[in-house]
């Protein structure tokens, strides 16, 4: 479904990301991990046409992904951004009504407002509440609430657990699971929580400097000691 062959991109005049190249099929769950700075932000913002590549090629269904953010996005392909910015002075109504006025044409998996408060009980309880007044965890399921009512076929999901309790985390990931088992919905998610990560996902990418080192099935990467050590064991 998704296909990234060989893309280079830098900030600066020194590559930031090189020789990155993945696959996800449809309907399948992928992770990137990988410690802080090693571009796995970069790489989704390059696939999500927030960033253009130097070289290298992205594709959806055979078709070379519009190397416009918005454009992406109407094709099906939304990000829900590292750090689950919100607009502060709308409500998580007004953020689901926009959404639903951002809907793409012919997406996989798309729900009207009043299912995503089915969903997410939390939010339809805070409906009328300002977002600058969200917790951490509200504003994670009203960033994933989005992405679901404006429609989408596969989803890039930036450290989506990212300064959630213990708590909210649990329930997130168990709502990720739901989603992607009950719609189909494909899913990319960059974690910081690996061991999460290894749980709900089919197979995983992990990055370090700006390549990806290797990819595996859940597994094969915990077979593999000297991985377990440097990435998985906390
Ligand atoms: N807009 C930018 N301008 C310049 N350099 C940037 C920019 N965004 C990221 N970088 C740099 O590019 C490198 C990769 O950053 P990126 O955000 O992709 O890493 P990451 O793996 O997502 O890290 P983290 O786990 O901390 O989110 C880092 O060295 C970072 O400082
Ligand atoms: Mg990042």
């Amino acid at each position: 479904m998704l296909s990234v062959t060989d893309i280079e991109f830098g900030y600066g005049a020194a590559p930031t990301v090189s020789g990155i190249s993945l696959a996800v099929a449809e309907g399948e769950r992928v992770a990137i991990i990988g410690g802080n700075g090693a571009g796995k932000s970069t790489v989704l913002k390059l696939i999500a046409g927030i960033e253009t590549p130097w070289s290298g090629a992205i594709s959806l269904n055979d078709r070379a992904l519009p190397r416009e953010a918005h454009a992406v996005a109407m094709s099906g392909l939304r990000m829900t951004p590292q750090g689950h910015p919100v607009f502060n002075s709308l409500t998580i109504d007004e953020h689901l009504q926009l959404a639903s006025d951002l809907r793409s044409k012919g997406a996989r998996t798309q729900i009207n407002p009043d299912e995503a408060y089915r969903m997410f009980p939390r939010l339809a309880e805070r409906k009328g509440a300002m977002a600058s007044s969200l917790s951490g965890g509200e504003r994670a399921f009203l960033g994933l609430a989005q992405v679901l009512v404006a429609g989408c076929s596969i989803i890039l999901l930036d450290e989506p657990s990212a300064g959630l309790a213990p708590a909210a985390m649990k329930e997130l990931f168990a709502l990720l699971y739901r989603i992607g088992t009950e719609t189909g919905v494909t899913m990319l998610i960059v974690e910081q929580n690996a061991a999460a990560a290894m749980e709900i996902c089919d197979r995983i990418y992990v990055m370090s400097e700006g390549r990806i080192l290797l990819s595996g099935t859940p597994a094969e990467l915990s077979a593999r000691d000297d991985i377990v050590a440097a990435y998985l064991s906390f």
